[in-house]
């Protein structure tokens, strides 16, 4: 076997991971790990020790948290950010962050290659590779989970034989993904779409069904489209979405089941548990229509669908996506103000918004005294805009004799 070169493998400290390191030794490389802490539960040191025991030269792990939400979570939530209008990307969003910090930790540890331990039917290989190609053309990706063809006997019998700790636990029966910004949940029974999804499968979110019968009303603060305070107390980022998780979960918000389309070609069913990405996003998107104007908010709207799309494919550092980022921020610089949430039996509904920017004028849009809305101009207004209607009418004949022959009265 000849050598390679070191590479730095993304570690969970799963069993998958666990083996690669081996495995991936047998291939020719020196394996340092490297692991993320974007908010999942995680015992920090356990995970170290156990890289170590599998065979890691060196062992990192990372807070990412700030990182994560000032550079991935809240551009997303900028650009109200939901693949096919349902999934709040939570999983999608880590995985430029963890590419990103290979990269990095390769480039200076002198490594040849990075490493992941995704299967090959989903798009977290996608990601990974496209977003670490991005950043250093020259890197090589193993993917030793997709290449090894181990059967799951197989597997634990190479883990024993590789003095792998095998998890005494018995395993959840479905492959979870979580991070502060949602947890994602797969496999087992939810792959048939019929089965309504088991309480078992959820943790941050209670059946609304058991929710508390009292409604909480919480009071987000937005500071140029970002979230800076709840219930007019000030909050950095990562605090902010905790809480509002708890808050939110409790009122059984932020469940999500969905087929999705994947980009490697087939359908699956997904479960997402978001709440308090599902509570921001409703509350900035409320305030947008409060602060921008008619036009704006239209192209947004269109632009925020292929954001999406970019996230989900993998294409977070694309040339396409930064020019989306530039064009929202530059929308955000008056998404300013006060939403009031109202969180109540899995719904959190948008109840009142104030902002120093609203574009919302009472003195035009009241119907009681006060009204400064100017009604002789309308006057104008509509003859110059139904003035092609009229004269369509004019040449073809009249609407109404049309409609009363479409019904049969003639
Ligand atoms: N379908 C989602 C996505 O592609 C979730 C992936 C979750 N990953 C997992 N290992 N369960 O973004």
């Amino acid at each position: 076997m000849t050598y390679k070169g070191k590479l730095v493998l993304a570690y969970s400290g799963g069993l998958d991971t666990s083996v690669a390191i081996p495995w991936l030794k047998e291939q020719g490389y020196e394996v340092i790990t490297f692991t993320a802490d974007v908010g999942q539960p995680i015992d920090l040191e356990g995970t170290k020790a156990k890289a170590i025991k599998s065979g890691a030269s060196k062992a990192y792990i990372a807070d990412l948290r700030e990182e994560f939400v000032e550079e991935f979570v809240w551009r997303s939530l900028k650009a109200n950010a939901m693949y096919q209008g349902t999934y709040p990307l939570n999983s999608a969003l880590s995985r430029p962050l963890i590419a990103s910090h290979l990269v990095k930790v390769a480039e200076e540890e002198g490594a040849v290659a990075i490493a992941h331990g995704c299967t090959g039917k989903g798009q977290d290989q996608v990601r990974i590779e496209v977003c670490a190609k991005a950043l250093n053309p020259d890197i090589v990706v193993e993917a030793p989970v997709r290449d090894w063809h181990f059967s799951r006997d197989e597997e634990i019998e190479y883990a024993e034989k590789h003095g792998i700790p095998i998890p005494v636990t018995k395993s959840s029966p479905y492959s979870i993904d979580e991070n502060l910004w949602g947890r994602s949940i797969e496999c087992g029974i939810l792959e048939d779409p019929w089965e309504e999804a088991p309480s078992d499968a959820f943790k941050m979110t209670v059946d609304p069904w058991d929710a508390p019968d009292e409604p909480v009303t919480i009071e987000i603060g937005f500071e140029k489209g970002l979230p800076v305070s709840l219930n007019g107390k000030p909050m950095s980022g990562v605090a902010l979405i905790e809480m509002l998780n708890q808050i939110a979960g409790k009122a059984g918000v932020g469940r999500i089941d969905m087929i999705e389309d994947r980009l490697v070609g087939f359908k699956s069913r997904e479960v997402y548990e978001c709440p308090g990405a599902v509570t921001l996003i409703g509350a900035h998107k409320a305030l947008e229509t409060l602060t921008l104007p008619k036009e704006v908010l239209k192209a947004k709207r269109e632009l925020e669908v292929k954001y999406a799309e970019l996230t989900y494919e993998g294409y977070w550092f694309s040339p396409l996506k930064d020019a989306i980022d530039a064009f929202i921020d530059k929308t955000q610089e008056v998404v300013s103000g006060v939403v009031k949430v109202r969180l109540f039996k899995g719904q959190a509904m948008v109840v009142g918004m104030k902002s120093p920017n609203a574009l919302y004028r009472e003195d035009l849009a009241t119907y009681s005294h006060g009204d400064k809305f100017d009604h002789k101009s309308a006057v104008g207004f509509i003859t110059v805009w139904g003035l092609p209607i009229k004269t369509w009418s004019q040449m073809h004949g009249k609407k109404s004799d049309q409609v009363s022959k479409a019904i049969g009265m003639e």
